[in-house]
């Protein structure tokens, strides 16, 4: 079997035959074995219907689940059951042209790894939302994109219209939390290449949408899964938590400098920020860049002093935005906590290309 085509259903009785009358007059002219699995959790008389197709088209099958409810979920139970060596996934309102389901299986069979119909590449466009949803699925995509490394440079990343070859999820756990299945299987996957081709998401034919403010909460939880699971992007996040402890722990020992062993405050001061320091370079050590210790032997014995002097840099941008603030005639603490989020950037990049070279 080349091509599984898996369409998640939830309550979609006035589409479900014309997507597989749509589909087999889009397969026609490619001449190429496929199959249709459904994945079905409706609530209507959905399953019906799928049960008359499956009986009368030998290559439309169907699977009704009672229990389960999601469209993730939905496409990994499809997958399973899927025997084709390309699959898509496609939605069942025929937002999604089945026409282009053959310039898909070829892109795929000419060795591309993931295939994936984009509203936003030239030639395609989003028609298909109104004004409300378009502004709503921009700021979940520029969410993913900010905070998900390997989904950067894909233009639809969100979208539920997409192929790929088997290969890229064997082996891997697909554990997805809502609608995204895309996301979860650029994040996780085995693949090198993806392409993007334009279509035209257009209004749906019948039957309504099923987005709602819980699955964008859904989309949220998954994005945090996603990056708690991936070591490149987590690492950001662990940065910021070891500055802030390294925060707390500066604070402690000034208090203990000054009000137990009774020394200067300047002293006290400098000696708070240097074990600060050295607490933050273990613990970045250990765990925000764990596993990247510098190859080369003699250089992991200076990790420690480029640490100091990329911190030393961000101490002196920090006082070079307060000082800038203070002649412009503006708060400096104002300039000072700009100047402290410049520095922990400058800190994250400086850090992960020289102290712990990734
Ligand atoms: N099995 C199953 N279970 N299917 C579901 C469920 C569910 O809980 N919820 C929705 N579906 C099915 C719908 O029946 C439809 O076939 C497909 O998933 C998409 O649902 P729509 O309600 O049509 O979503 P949309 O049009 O607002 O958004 C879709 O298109 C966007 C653009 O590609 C989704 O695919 C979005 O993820 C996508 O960004
Ligand atoms: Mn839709």
């Amino acid at each position: 079997m080349q091509l599984s085509i898996i369409v998640p259903t939830f309550n979609e009785r006035e589409n479900v035959r014309v997507v597989v009358e749509r589909v087999e007059d889009a397969m026609k002219q490619a001449t190429q074995d496929y199959e249709i699995w459904f994945v079905d959790d409706s609530r209507d008389d959905t399953p019906i219907i799928l049960e008359e197709l499956a009986n009368s088209h030998p290559h439309v099958h169907y699977l009704h689940r009672e229990e389960a409810r999601g469209l993730a979920t939905a496409c990994v139970e499809g997958f399973a059951r899927a025997s084709g060596k390309y699959l898509v996934v496609m939605d069942a309102d025929l937002q999604h042209p089945p026409e282009l389901l053959p310039a898909i299986l070829e892109r795929l069979q000419r060795g591309t790894d993931i295939v994936i119909p984009s509203r936003f590449v030239r030639g395609g466009s989003d028609g298909g939302l109104n004004g409300f949803r378009k502004l709503v699925s921009w700021t979940a995509r520029t969410i993913g994109r900010l905070s998900i490394s390997r989904i950067r440079k894909i233009s639809d990343c969100t979208g539920g219209y997409f192929g790929l070859k088997r290969t890229a999820i064997e082996g891997v756990e697909l554990d997805p939390i809502g609608w995204k299945i895309l996301l979860e299987i650029l994040v996780k996957g085995n693949y090198q290449s993806v392409h993007e081709i334009p279509y035209e998401f257009h209004t749906r034919d019948a039957g309504e949408s099923k987005m709602s403010m819980r699955e964008q909460w859904n989309y949220m939880r998954h994005i945090v899964r996603l990056i708690s699971q991936s070591p490149e992007d987590r690492r950001f996040y662990l940065f910021c938590m070891v500055g802030a402890l390294g925060v707390v722990v500066n604070l402690v020992v000034m208090s203990l400098l000054m009000y137990g062993l009774h020394l200067h405050t300047m002293l006290a001061s400098v000696l708070a920020s240097l074990v600060a320091m050295g607490h933050n370079f273990l613990w970045n050590d250990k765990v925000t860049w764990k596993g990247n210790a510098h190859p080369v032997r003699w250089r992991r014995m200076l990790q420690m002093p480029v640490f100091m002097l990329i911190s030393l840099v961000g101490i002196a941008i920090t006082a070079l935005f307060a000082q800038w603030f203070h002649s412009l005639g503006w708060s400096e603490l104002l300039g000072q906590c700009i100047g402290i989020i410049v520095a922990t950037a400058w800190s994250f990049v400086a850090n992960n290309r020289f102290t712990w070279r990734t």
